[in-house]
């Protein structure tokens, strides 16, 4: 039987049981849990098969939910949550102690937002507790965009997917620090650093080279299909007419699908950036599922939106 449901009070009554409920955002699908409970957030590092180290977000309905979390809101902080809540951006902010050390990996900022979908706002609002929620997929692996995606990955090791239909904007939210109450870009994602740049001016945007990982989101290898997957700004260079490899490509807009090439996804024919943003996970759990020798992805324009895409790319295709 599937364990994909619409029914918000099972959901309700599991979550207060510390069971974990997969739920929709408007990013990915979270594997969500209560997050003042170390039992529920035990149980999130176990199914994820993920590290300690690497902390999870905190998900809130309301931004008058936000101090029952966190201590403190520095200026650029509350104009990002003005402009972007409820939406696809995770403020990391100082901790109250209501926040177990669990989520937040030892740290004493946790990172927080207020998802943008109907489902999951619905949802919270029943709880009375914040939902800790990771994306739904095994460590490393591609996220979920879609309910199927979810139980796919857990199959009857979860109770319940609650169905969202697929994810609007299908990448993740963009993660943002402070440092002296100065903004510090730590995850690319769904809102690009133009647009945060737009409301609070400069944003220093971390690299492995200028940090340690403090956004395991930057581990180098991550949301990575099984199959062999390579980047590149050219995709003839990987075509050799006399190979008999069964391979997928994915292009931003290029529809001609070369002779020797078994699958095409074309992330967005009309070049919206935005679109090409919502099909890739999808695209690439597709590709994934076709018993391929190679995916090849051509590396997208390196602005905006473009620059999240590229940024899972390069972690998709990094060797193990
Ligand atoms: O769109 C999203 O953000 C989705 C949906 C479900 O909300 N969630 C998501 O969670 O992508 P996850 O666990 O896959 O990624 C969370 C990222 C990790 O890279 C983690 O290191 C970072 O958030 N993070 C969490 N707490 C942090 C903290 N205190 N300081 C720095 N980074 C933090
Ligand atoms: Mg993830």
């Amino acid at each position: 039987m599937s364990i994909i449901s619409n029914n918000l009070q099972q959901a309700v009554a599991l979550l207060q049981a510390n069971e974990l409920v997969a739920i929709p955002t408007e990013t990915v699908y979270g594997l969500a849990g209560n997050a003042f409970s170390d039992v529920a957030i035990n149980k999130i590092f176990a199914m994820k098969n993920r590290p300690h180290f690497n902390p999870l977000i905190v998900h809130i309905h309301s931004v008058q939910e936000l101090s029952k979390i966190v201590k403190s809101v520095p200026n650029k902080a509350q104009l990002l949550a003005d402009a972007f809540w409820p939406g696809p951006l995770t403020l990391v902010l100082p901790k109250k102690d209501t926040i177990s050390s669990l989520v937040t990996a030892g740290k004493d900022t946790v990172a927080v937002r207020i998802p943008n979908h109907p489902v999951a706002l619905a949802l919270l609002k029943m709880l009375p507790f914040p939902l800790a929620a990771p994306s739904a997929n095994p460590f490393g692996s591609i996220s979920p965009t879609t309910a199927g995606h979810v139980e796919r990955y857990f199959k009857d090791k979860l109770q319940m997917v609650l169905q969202g239909g697929d994810c609007m904007n299908g990448i993740e939210s963009t993660i943002i620090g402070f440092t002296d109450g100065e903004p510090v870009l730590y995850r690319h994602g769904s809102i690009s650093l133009e647009d945060i740049q737009a409301v609070v001016g400069n944003v220093i945007v971390q690299t492995k080279e200028n940090h340690a990982p403090q956004a395991p989101g930057m581990l180098d290898r991550h949301y990575a299909p099984n199959t062999k997957t390579v980047l590149t700004d050219k995709i003839e260079n990987y075509l050799n007419p006399s190979s008999d490899l069964k391979i997928g490509i994915i292009t931003f807009s290029k529809t001609n699908k070369p002779n020797h090439v078994a699958y095409l996804e074309v992330l967005s024919p009309k070049g919206d950036l935005k679109e090409a943003t919502a099909n890739l996970y999808s695209a690439l759990h597709r590709l994934d599922s076709l018993g391929l020798d190679l995916i090849i992805a051509e590396r997208f324009p390196n602005y905006g939106l473009g620059k999240s895409i590229n940024d899972r790319l390069e972690r998709a295709t990094k060797s193990k």
